[in-house]
């Protein structure tokens, strides 16, 4: 307990004292119903998705995780309430940094007062296929936004004293399959893509923990995969945390444990018995044991968790549904506004038609293991009724008809459904202004056939347009979705899953008291015609488990037959597919409208150690607002790279007729390509163009130089 000692020495001295069952207590979890037996050592757990066992003989504490994606998961189950932030997605949208960090100090602090000690957030899977379910739960489709953006969320959190893990690594990055599907892609696109967003992350934040995924790569399950595990995570990037299975994603001992696997949850089906054993005959050394029980050991006392535990206390969800507003309003993407629809003048506007599902009551959340439970229950359900199950839609009860009533207090605000297609025409036909909510529903364990609004939502939007000339559109979706009727509405506001205040956030943005600022943080296609894989790889029936068993893990745990998926896109996730491919696109990556406008000019740059661009940035519009400059970097030619890659961006706040000079300076690393011979990254020679503007598509200021 010498607080003076490094946490290195610290645990040292702790594992010199354990005995080998008090180790092997440390790497693994305690069981959970369906996954894995429960130990009856369970009981110790505080509910949340994994528990540790303590050993009071020596001070150690037990470790209490839960998920917490977007918020505490599961705190109704405990009676207890949590804050739901805007979705993962929605937060990269901010493209803040200070926000980031601001949404894990309140994951963080919001754990500790439910008695946990390390979350299971982190999701920092690249976008490359959008229609994974989990698309609401990561940060987008480009891994420096992603990577910078993970790195703050973890560094907010552990300086609230809880351990912090980025997951799922790697290239878990559609949920069809999941637990069978082997991905198959080249090491330099790795690198430079999925990878690199948690290099990013680590980089910024030391992470205590990172969570091997359920998928193989290029032959070897993740969580036994030593290029992942060690060659990569540990010795690449130093990485001196601990790698944790995600739930099921061990399928051996002494393989996991000699690729750099530190822990299994959610049981002990490999790292309990098993691994003890071969501890025992020679086939794991006790060095390996060590050096995972000494990674977790050390992330405890680097983090804190040892010498500030938590305490249960009453959540502040007051200051919670502050802080997830004022995230959602800075999150909120415009990205359509003829003749200047928005923002409503409450003071004149006299009706006003609010359709689409559930818009009286709430708005949804994606589901899942992120699903945090709102304060209030499941705004769709009777009262005293509101559980939340597993898949589950549950619609945050934050209610748009509410919260546009209280903005237009002199209007007359009407509701219909939507379901009957005519009569929200007939509505939308006698008001002043049509607004449609239209929604898409994901979640872990799912992945969505197609970009399409599901439930005739596109038929529905297009009948109100035809109706109603003044029709503003209000998406709440976890993923990009296709809009055949774009051109025929004049406005279109993405709110993604905006969390407790949802509803309040957007009045807010629709009346103009808060000018939007948010840009996309992944590209919206024209179609799936147009996605790099037009149609998503399903698995072969035996690739899934039976439904018919009544112990799906053991057969999970042995390993189910692969089936292939083959990224050849490579290098070009995102943006840079459309780029290099040259396709038109609906929005562009890094999109977004204001209802002010911005003029950018005087591009200077200067290569000195780093490259170093600095620009003037103008709000030549009437209203104060915040732009996002973002700066693209075209490599040389003989890079061989897409296009463009985002290289920086600054979000800068700016008075009406207000200029700034905005200067940014680019990390070498971010310019650099993956040399897989030398096994390292390298700085190319040769000229670089740099691109500075609003969006990945429109980018007014050039300038080139020579590196090297
Ligand atoms: C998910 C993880 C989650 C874990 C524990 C798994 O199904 O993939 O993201 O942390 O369950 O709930």
């Amino acid at each position: 307990m010498n607080t003076a000692l490094s946490p290195d020495r610290r645990a040292d001295l702790v594992v010199k004292e354990m005995t080998l069952s008090e180790k092997i207590s440390l790497l693994h979890g305690t069981g959970m119903e369906g996954l894995s037996p429960i130990s009856p050592l369970a009981t110790g757990s505080n509910g949340g998705a994994g528990y540790v066992v303590a050993i009071p003989r020596l001070g150690i504490p037990a470790i209490q995780m839960s998920d917490a994606a977007y918020g505490v998961r599961h705190s109704g189950d405990n009676g207890r309430y949590s804050t739901a932030l805007p979705d993962d997605l929605a937060s990269a949208a901010s493209w803040d940094l200070d926000a980031a960090y601001e949404y894990g100090a309140l994951i963080g602090r919001e754990l500790r007062d439910q008695g946990y000690n390390m979350s299971l957030g982190g999701g920092v899977n690249l976008a490359r296929e959008p229609r994974d379910g989990r698309t609401f739960e990561y940060l987008g489709e480009d891994p420096i936004l992603a990577g910078k953006m993970v790195g703050q969320v973890m560094k907010g959190l552990q300086a609230q004293h809880v351990l912090g893990d980025i997951k799922h690594y790697a290239l878990n990055d559609q949920e069809s399959g999941r637990n069978a599907v082997n991905v198959n892609i080249d090491k330099r696109s790795m690198r430079e893509s999925d990878l690199l967003a948690f290099e990013i992350g680590l980089r910024e934040s030391n992470a205590a923990a990172v969570m091997c995924s359920y998928n193989r790569v290029n032959g070897d399950y993740a969580c036994e995969n030593k290029y992942l595990l060690n060659d990569v995570l540990k010795k690449a990037w130093n990485f001196k945390g601990f790698v944790l299975s995600d739930w099921q994603g061990t399928h051996s001992a002494a393989k996991a444990s000699a690729a750099g696997l530190d822990h299994e949850e959610p049981g002990e089906v490999f790292f309990g018995e098993e691994l003890e054993k071969a501890v025992k005959s020679g086939t794991v050394p006790m060095s390996e044991i060590d050096d995972h029980v000494h990674r977790i050991l050390r992330s405890m006392f680097a983090t804190g968790v040892i010498d500030d535990p938590p305490h249960r206390g009453v959540v502040d969800i007051m200051r919670g549904f502050e802080v997830a507003q004022r995230i959602a309003e800075q999150s909120i993407v415009l990205l359509k506004n003829d003749r200047s629809q928005l923002p409503l003048d409450a003071s004149h506007v006299r009706t006003i038609a609010v359709i689409g599902a559930h818009a009286d009551v709430g708005m949804l959340s994606g589901g899942g293991s992120a699903q945090v439970d709102p304060p209030g229950g499941n705004a769709i359900m009777p009262p005293g009724q509101g559980r939340t199950f597993w898949q589950a839609h549950i619609w945050f009860p934050t209610s748009p008809l509410k919260a546009i009533r209280a903005k237009a207090t002199s209007a007359k605000v009407q509701y219909n459904p939507g379901t009957d297609a005519a009569s929200a025409v007939a509505l939308a036909r006698t008001a002043d202004v049509a607004i449609v909510f239209a929604h898409q529903w994901e979640s872990e364990g799912m992945d969505l056939d197609t970009l399409s609004l599901p439930e005739n939502q596109d038929d529905l939007i297009a009948q109100v347009a035809s109706a109603n000339p003044h029709t503003v559109v209000v998406l709440e979706t976890g993923s990009p979705v296709t809009m055949p009727w774009a051109s025929q509405v004049a406005a279109i506001v993405e709110a993604w899953y905006p969390g407790t205040r949802g509803a309040e956030a957007v009045a807010n943005i629709l009346f103009g008291d808060v000018n939007p600022s948010a840009k996309l943080p992944i590209t919206f296609p024209k179609s799936d015609a147009d996605l790099p894989h037009p149609a998503l790889v399903k698995p072969p029936k035996q690739s899934t488990s039976d439904p018919a068993d009544p112990e799906p893990w053991r057969a999970i745990a042995k390993g189910l037959p692969a089936f292939q998926i083959g990224y050849d896109e490579g290098l070009k996730v995102g943006y840079k597919w459309y780029d290099a491919e040259k396709k038109e696109v609906l929005f562009p990556f890094g999109y977004g409208l204001s209802y002010t406008t911005y003029s950018y000019s005087d591009l200077k740059l200067n290569s000195g150690k780093n490259v170093q661009l600095s620009f003037r940035l103008t709000n030549t519009g009437s209203r104060s607002g915040s732009e996002i400059a973002e700066v693209y970097a075209a490599l040389p030619a003989s890079a061989a790279e897409p296009p463009k890659r985002l290289v920086g961006w600054s979000k800068v706040k700016l008075d009406p007729g207000e200029s700034k000079n905005v200067t940014i300076e680019i990390d070498p690393l971010y310019l650099s390509i993956f040399d897989v011979n030398k096994d390292g990254w390298e700085l190319p020679a040769g000229e670089y163009t740099f691109l500075v503007g609003p969006s990945s598509r429109n980018l007014p200021l050039k300038a080139a130089t020579q590196l090297q």
